[in-house]
């Protein structure tokens, strides 16, 4: 039997005022087990409303998403924070690392939240700073570092209890060439270390190319890029 699917969105729509056309209206999607997918498109077309709604933040107008087979809209809140947590995995633009928090304390967190115990929650954040190149920093405050260390930061917490969802909204959006190329390749290796499904927004082509496939967000819905 094939693995089950990651994600599967099923005729996703997402409209935030009655008075106004929807953003997006009947998507299709399924990610399996070590797919990378990248998604580009318009600014506007509706790119962070869809990865919201995959992680649980936001609720559709019609249509459903499954995390690993289980129906987001058959959970409520507490239930879906609790799968988050244990399966989602994000890097947000606005990173979300927390300035007053050592670059270790960051990357605990998750592993904190899912009660992981000492001593595995000190070996994987270490693990994990290593596989971010910012074992270094491990005792300096976040609020220290500079933009390309914090995204790194954000990574290594994504990552770090090896989620079986990863969504990275413009993930580089704030890095120069050398250290964004480094962040894209860091993802996707542990993307595919940890056979989970991954998605990276973007607007940069290269970035996109990263992945195993792109895919365009437009008017018409997802759909693969018109041969050149
Ligand atoms: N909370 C909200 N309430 C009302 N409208 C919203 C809200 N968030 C986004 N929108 C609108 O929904 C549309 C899609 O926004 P979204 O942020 O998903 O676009 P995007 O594709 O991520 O764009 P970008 O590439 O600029 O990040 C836009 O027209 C935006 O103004
Ligand atoms: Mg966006």
């Amino acid at each position: 039997m094939a693995d089950p699917a990651v994600l599967t969105l099923e005729n996703l729509a997402k409209r935030y005022r009655p008075d106004r056309p929807a953003v997006f209206e009947g998507l299709n999607l399924e990610l399996r087990p070590g797919e990378y997918l990248a998604i580009m498109g318009e600014s506007g077309v509706g790119k962070s409303t869809l990865l919201n709604l995959l992680a649980g933040l936001d609720r559709p107008d019609a249509g459903r998403v499954l995390i690993e087979g289980t129906d987001l809209a058959t959970l409520d809140d507490d239930a879906i924070t609790l799968l988050r947590r244990r399966a989602v995995g994000f890097v947000f633009q606005a990173f979300h690392v927390l300035p007053y928090l050592s670059v270790e304390q960051n990357v605990a967190l998750p592993l904190e939240l899912l009660r992981v115990a000492e001593p595995e929650r000190s070996a994987r954040t270490a693990e994990m700073l290593s596989a971010v190149g910012i074992a270094p920093l491990a005792r300096r405050y976040a609020r220290e570092l500079s933009g390309g260390e914090v995204q790194r930061i954000a990574i290594a917490r994504a990552l770090v209890h090896r989620p079986r969802l990863v969504l990275a909204d413009e993930p580089t959006g704030n890095l120069d060439p050398r250290s964004a190329a480094q962040t894209l390749a860091l993802l996707r290796a542990q993307i595919k270390a940890n056979c989970a499904a991954g998605i990276l927004i973007t607007h940069s082509r290269s970035a996109a190319e990263t992945a195993d496939r792109i895919v365009i967000l437009d008017g018409q819905g997802l759909h693969p890029e018109a041969p050149a």
